[in-house]
Formats: C-alpha cells, sequence, structure tokens
C-alpha cells in the first residue's frame, strides 16, 4: 500500500518526463496495453487491427478531458494510377496481352485505355474486372486510424489505453512428491499469437474469474473522465531497479489480492516475440499434500468391485491460479491435473487414475423390507370451509429397506495405505439414513456414505455398516 500511494504521485512525475514507456496487463483471454502517445492520430496495420477491441481505445493523462473519438479506415487510394490491364483479345492460346491503362475510380472497376496501339481519338473508357488488373506498385494494406479531440490545459503527457486479444497467459504447474517432502514450482506461459512482437517496460499477470470479451461491444465509445485505475497503473514498478542486472531474466513476483482477482507483476521489462510463448518462473508456495486411495461408488443392491484411484489432496499457503498441473512422484511423471482457481490454504482434490493394489469388493444384504401407506392431505378447494370438501387424502404406497453393506477392501502394498470411501448414487430413493455401526466408523453427510480407513501391508479388511432406505 506504501509504494502505491508513493508511487502514485512519484511515478506520475517521473512517466511524464519519460516520452516513451509501455506497459502490460496480461489477462487469461487478453491485455491490456498501455503506452505514451506522442503523435495523433494513430496508426494501425490490418493485422495490428484484428487484434484490438476497437471499443476499448482510449486516451488519457492528467487534467485531459476527451471530447471525441473517431476510427476510421483508410487505404491507400489508387485512382489515377497506371495500370496495365488485360487485354479482350487474350486468349488461352495466343497468351496474355496487356494494356497501358489508368485506373480512373477503383470502386466502379472504370478504367482509361492509354496504349499507343489502341490508337483512338477520343479517350477510352470501360470496367474491368479486378483479376484483369494488374497493377505497377504493390498495392498497401488498409490502415487503421484513430483519433481524438481533447482538452489538456497542462500539456502533460498522453497515455493509450487499449485491449488487445493476441496476447494471453496461463499458469503452468509441476508438482514433484518424494516420501517426505513435496515441490510445486508455477510457471507463467506468456502466448503472442498475433503477428507483430510485444516489448513493454512493465507488466502483470492477472488471474481469477474475469469476464472480459474478446469481441468489440457496439462501437459506442462512451466519453469517460480518467479513471483512478489508470493513473493508479504504474504503481507497480516497485521492483524497477533490478532492471540493472540484465543477465537475470525477468520474473514474476508475489501476488496481491484486487476485488477478488490476483495480480502478480512481472520485474523487469519483457518482449514477446511474434508466434512465441515465453515461460517466466512465478513462485514456489509451501503445499501439504495426502496421498490416499479413493474408492467412491455408486450404491447398489448387486455386488460391486473395483480399484481404488490414486487420489491426492493439496493445500497451498497462497493463492494458486487455474493452470494444467504435471505430477511426479521420485522424478517420474505419474499423470496431470488441472488446478482450479484456489484459495490459500483451500483444498483441492483430484485422482489420476486407478491404484491396481487396493482392491474393494462390497455385498449387500437385505435384512427386511416393510410395506406401508403413507398418506398425505392435498388442499384441492381452498375456498370452502368444511375440511371433508376441502381437503382430499392422497394415500402413497412405501417401502422400508433395511440393507447391511458388507465392504472389503485388500492393500496388496508392502505398506499400510490410507483409503478414502464414499458410497452414493441413491437415486432410486425417498430418503436414507444410516442405522448405528459398530467398530467402525463411517457418517453420513446429506446422501453420502464416508469413511476414513487405514489398511496395513499385505492385508484384507471388512468393514459392515446398516442403511434404512425409503422407496
Ligand atoms: C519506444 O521504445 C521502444 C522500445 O523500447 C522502441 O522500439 C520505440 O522505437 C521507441 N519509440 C519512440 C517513439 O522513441
Ligand atoms: C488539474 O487537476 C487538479 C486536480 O485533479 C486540479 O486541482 C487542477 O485545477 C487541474 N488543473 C487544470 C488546469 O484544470
Ligand atoms: C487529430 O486530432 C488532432 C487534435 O485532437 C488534430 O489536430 C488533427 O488534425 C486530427 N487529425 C486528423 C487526421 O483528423
Ligand atoms: C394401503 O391402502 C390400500 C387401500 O388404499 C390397501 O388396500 C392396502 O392394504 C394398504 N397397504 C398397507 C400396507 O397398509
Ligand atoms: C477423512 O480424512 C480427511 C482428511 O483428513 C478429512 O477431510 C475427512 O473429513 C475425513 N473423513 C471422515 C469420514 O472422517
Amino acid at each position: 500500500m506504501k509504494i502505491i500511494s508513493v508511487c502514485l504521485i512519484l511515478c506520475w512525475a517521473l512517466f511524464t518526463n519519460a516520452n516513451n514507456f509501455s506497459a502490460i496487463r496480461i489477462y487469461s483471454n487478453l491485455a491490456e496495453v498501455i503506452r505514451t502517445v506522442d503523435k495523433l492520430p494513430l496508426e494501425f496495420t490490418n493485422e495490428e487491427w484484428r487484434d484490438i477491441r476497437s471499443d476499448s481505445l482510449w486516451i488519457f493523462g492528467k487534467n485531459v478531458t476527451v471530447t471525441s473519438q473517431t476510427v476510421s479506415e483508410k487505404r491507400k487510394l489508387m485512382d489515377g494510377a497506371k495500370i496495365y490491364i488485360r487485354s479482350p483479345l487474350s486468349s488461352e492460346k495466343n497468351g496474355i496481352q496487356l494494356i497501358k491503362a489508368v485506373l480512373v475510380d477503383e470502386k466502379r472497376d472504370l478504367v482509361k485505355v492509354e496504349d499507343p496501339s489502341i490508337a483512338t481519338n477520343e479517350p477510352l473508357y470501360f470496367t474491368v474486372r479486378k483479376e484483369d488488373m494488374y497493377r505497377i506498385d504493390e498495392p498497401l494494406e488498409p490502415k487503421f486510424t484513430v483519433n481524438f479531440t481533447y482538452t489538456n490545459p497542462e500539456k502533460t503527457q498522453l497515455f493509450l489505453s487499449y485491449l488487445q486479444s493476441n496476447i494471453v497467459w496461463k499458469t503452468q504447474y509441476r508438482l514433484a512428491l518424494y516420501d517426505d517432502f513435496s515441490d510445486l514450482s508455477a510457471m507463467a506461459s506468456i502466448s503472442n499469437n498475433g503477428e507483430s512482437p510485444i516489448s513493454v517496460d512493465q507488466g502483470e499477470l492477472i488471474s481469477g474469474d474475469i469476464n472480459l470479451e474478446i469481441s468489440n461491444l457496439q462501437f459506442d465509445p462512451p466519453l469517460r473522465k480518467p479513471r483512478l485505475s489508470e493513473m493508479k497503473f504504474f504503481a507497480f514498478s516497485d521492483d524497477s531497479d533490478i532492471a540493472a542486472t540484465e543477465s537475470v531474466p525477468p520474473s514474476v513476483g508475489q501476488s496481491h489480492e484486487l476485488a477478488g482477482l490476483y495480480v502478480f507483476p512481472i520485474n523487469k521489462p519483457f518482449s514477446v516475440d511474434v508466434k512465441s510463448t515465453y515461460i517466466l518462473s512465478m513462485f514456489h508456495p509451501k503445499t501439504t499434500i495426502d496421498r490416499y486411495g479413493f474408492i467412491s461408488k455408486s450404491f447398489s443392491t448387486q455386488l460391486t468391485q473395483g480399484k481404488a484411484q490414486r487420489a491426492y489432496r493439496l493445500r497451498s499457503d497462497r493463492f494458486l491460479s487455474e493452470g494444467s498441473c504435471m505430477i511426479r512422484e521420485h522424478d517420474r511423471i505419474v499423470g496431470q491435473t488441472t488446478i482450479p482457481n484456489l484459495a490459500a490454504k483451500d483444498k483441492y482434490e483430484f485422482a489420476i487414475g486407478e491404484d491396481v493394489d487396493i482392491v474393494y469388493k462390497e455385498n449387500v444384504k437385505l435384512v427386511s423390507s416393510k410395506q406401508f401407506n403413507e398418506t398425505n392431505s392435498i388442499i384441492i378447494n381452498p375456498n370452502v370451509q368444511q375440511d371433508s370438501l376441502r381437503k382430499s387424502v392422497e394415500i402413497t404406497l412405501r417401502t422400508r429397506f433395511v440393507y447391511e453393506i458388507h465392504l472389503e477392501i485388500e492393500n496388496f502394498k508392502n505398506r499400510p495405505v490410507k483409503v478414502e470411501y464414499e458410497q452414493n448414487g441413491f437415486f432410486a430413493y425417498q430418503s436414507i439414513k444410516m442405522l448405528q455401526t459398530n467398530k467402525h466408523h463411517f457418517i453420513q453427510e446429506s446422501s453420502t456414505i464416508k469413511s476414513n480407513m487405514t489398511i496395513p501391508s499385505q492385508k484384507k479388511q471388512s468393514f459392515i455398516y446398516s442403511l434404512e432406505l425409503l422407496k
């Protein structure tokens, strides 16, 4: 906070003198570019323009008030250019014959013949198909120009900001697990999918659930006052003196929370070439990992059997932004997962495949079943006083089952394993209730039955619990 408020003034003073400064804030699907403006109008090539959200273009500065904005497409006018046209006498057999001409009106494809071989007293005009015109100078790409009118009484530095869809970033993780320690490393992968390289003095990566749209809104620029957030942007250059150590690549600093999003500053100027991905190291959070065999099954009155999943429970001491994660145990890749946006200390549970060494079998015994009539009175005519006319009684035939569940888990490993068991999928039943169990601790959490157990090495263990189910 201290840095922000000091810099709010200092950095402005600084950057009002520096007249060539650029910064970028990169989101998961687009980026906001901010740079100094030295002259108007601004020009963009067709390629640059394709990646820009035109309704996001904006200039701002201290005491600058924008009064209007115009966007126009400027083509190089070809009218009056000397060209060749394909002679109407050209054919497959005779080959292409060209005639000298002048392009009179490009829109109407109107040309005027100026060829010594065609001697006429009157000027000869006619229209030609585009593919029969041959240009002498290379036609230029269309350019887009954006201009603003504004007042700037103090002649302060102008800044331009816009959203660009070709620069994106994502987090990539590597989780290395050993018997007694784990290491999660996060990397930022910044991609430039566009046609022009980017090079900025300052950058930030922003993560979280943000609903920015890539495509243009209807083009209707609101005339707005400079926003405070724009002014504050320059506040994050707290590591700018690190830039002196040129040989060290840029890295991503500690994140700070901002309205439910997380902002990661990049500590140095950086560039990303055309169609390239740039990977920066981010951080190594302190993590705790539980490994367990996960048995999650649907209730069935038939015999069921299967294997436990290789499951993990991950907690980090700091916010993790969504990203893919490669998991290694003792340096071998054992699977991959996608970590969601995860708050510090919150847990993320995931499974990456079967564990052949943890096998379960479950048998269900029907202990009793009893039918009964459930009566519900339903109101059919609310305007009548007399009860017997107002209400009607609905009778439903129900069955109450009591089942005994016999679970058997076998561990083929040479070490004890932790197993977490979940039974769900009671869709066919109105309600479920766990009856008292002896010996082992099973619990009911809404309509899931859960238990944690440790199975000794090379052992088979049995568990029994009872359920009352209403159909
Ligand atoms: C601004 O700086 C960038 C890179 O630092 C450079 O490519 C560009 O030419 C500079 N522009 C001006 C107007 O000095
Ligand atoms: C510029 O803005 C400041 C405060 O934002 C204000 O006090 C000052 O009068 C403004 N100057 C002009 C010339 O408008
Ligand atoms: C762009 O705007 C500036 C002032 O805002 C003006 O001086 C200039 O003539 C404009 N240029 C074009 C091409 O409209
Ligand atoms: C439920 O009610 C029906 C008549 O509505 C009756 O025939 C049946 O025997 C009852 N069943 C039980 C289990 O009470
Ligand atoms: C099983 O252990 C995990 C991790 O300690 C815990 O979150 C969960 O509540 C436990 N479940 C039961 C049923 O005790």
